[in-house]
């Protein structure tokens, strides 16, 4: 047992408004290539807030996803993100781990706005104190409900739901295994998903600060469906360019610069609000990425917006991809999409 070697996950991102799904091979430490990639869509009611409202959609998604890109490892990494999953950086009396791992339960409970009982607790130690001092810990708490439901659908997909990461740390293993660890630059990792975006700001390679923040894509698509009396399917196909009803890329673009503004706001609160708890205020670049982020001139708001670089994150960076088993131009079309899946495949099972 103690020297097999870790296996290999299936990276599943179950988002609100699609399944996407990454395996890769790793051919040398930290060196991976991409065997295999996927994304379906899921209608907006199957996943609401994050909640799983109907389960058997998101499974025949799932199960969909899996035949199709034939997928044969049963080991799936899953994630969640928002309210019901609390990550908090405390200080704790310097504790052996044995007196830890017993004590973590009553120490979290002040941190935690749930019943402790109705959730799933983990930890990890960043800075180990001497005797006498204190120690940096980095709580998660899940709402059990939640991590559990997540773990359903995978079990009744067929395949084992081996580990449950959450969404800001699947983004920072997604931009390390990609961009390494850069000491001297301070950056925004921004995911803008439909309903949620996850904010992680990276220093001296380490996450600093974290925050999901309930705003994405779905905005967009709001916003012309109320400016152009559409239904949801339409102006989700005028918002990535389609032309719908009269209108054009180019007409939309006032409705779109809008929401712009809304999304660069709510991220200029973010870090602000970063700059004034945190030591280090200085903010080098930010890198998106999620579908939310292909809205046109998005990018070009942020930059403004910021007076700083803004540039899409590449999940495929560092990660060639064998070309018999995805395509190229279907992956520069997804690739934003795809990289909490990425950062989920780099996790291994019995790490
Ligand atoms: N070409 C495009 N132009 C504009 N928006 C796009 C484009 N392609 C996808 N989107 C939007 O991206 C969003 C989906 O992105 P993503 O797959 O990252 O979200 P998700 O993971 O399903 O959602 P969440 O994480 O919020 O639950 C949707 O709002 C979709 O309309
Ligand atoms: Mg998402």
């Amino acid at each position: 047992m103690l020297f097999r070697k870790p296996k290999n996950l299936v990276g599943l991102d179950i988002g609100s408004s699609a399944v996407k799904l990454v395996e890769l091979k790793e051919a040398k430490e930290g060196k991976y290539q991409l065997v295999k990639a996927g994304l379906e869509s899921l209608s907006p009611e199957a996943i609401v807030d994050g909640a799983i409202m109907d389960s058997s959609l998101v499974v025949e998604t799932i199960s969909r996803l899996l035949a199709s890109t034939s997928v044969k490892n049963p080991n799936v990494a899953v994630s969640v993100s928002g309210h019901s999953v609390i990550v908090k950086k405390i200080q704790l009396p310097a504790m052996p781990e044995e007196e830890l791992s017993e004590s973590i339960r009553w120490e979290a409970e002040q941190y935690v706005p749930f019943d402790i009982n109705d959730v799933y607790l983990d930890y990890v130690v960043l800075e180990p104190g001497a005797a006498g001092e204190t120690m940096g810990v980095l709580l998660v708490a899940a709402k059990k409900e939640k991590v559990d439901d997540y773990k359903n659908v995978v079990t009744q997909a067929g395949r084992v739901p081996s580990l449950v990461d959450v969404d800001v740390f699947a983004l920072q293993n997604c931009y390390e295994a990609n961009y390494g660890l850069d000491p001297t630059r301070v950056v925004a990792l921004v995911n803008i998903g439909a309903s949620v975006m996850n904010v992680n700001i990276v220093a001296n390679g380490q996450t600093v600060f974290w925050r999901d923040i309930t705003f994405g894509g779905n905005q967009f698509t709001d916003a012309l469906q109320k400016a152009f009396s559409l239904n949801f399917e339409q102006a989700e196909a005028l918002k990535r360019g389609e032309p719908v009803g009269g209108q054009t890329a180019q007409s939309i673009q006032p409705v779109l610069g809008g929401v712009s503004e809304d999304v660069a706001g709510e991220l200029q609160k973010t870090i602000d609000f970063f700059q004034a708890t945190s030591g280090s205020d200085r903010v080098d670049g930010i890198l998106l990425c999620g579908g939310g982020s292909k809205v046109l001139n998005l990018d070009a708001a942020l930059k403004e917006k910021f007076g700083l670089e803004v540039e899409a994150l590449n999940p495929f960076r560092s990660i060639p991809v064998d070309e018999r088993s995805v395509d190229g131009g279907w992956l520069t079309e997804n690739s934003p999409s795809l990289a909490i899946a990425v950062g989920l495949a780099v996790r291994k099972l019995g790490e």
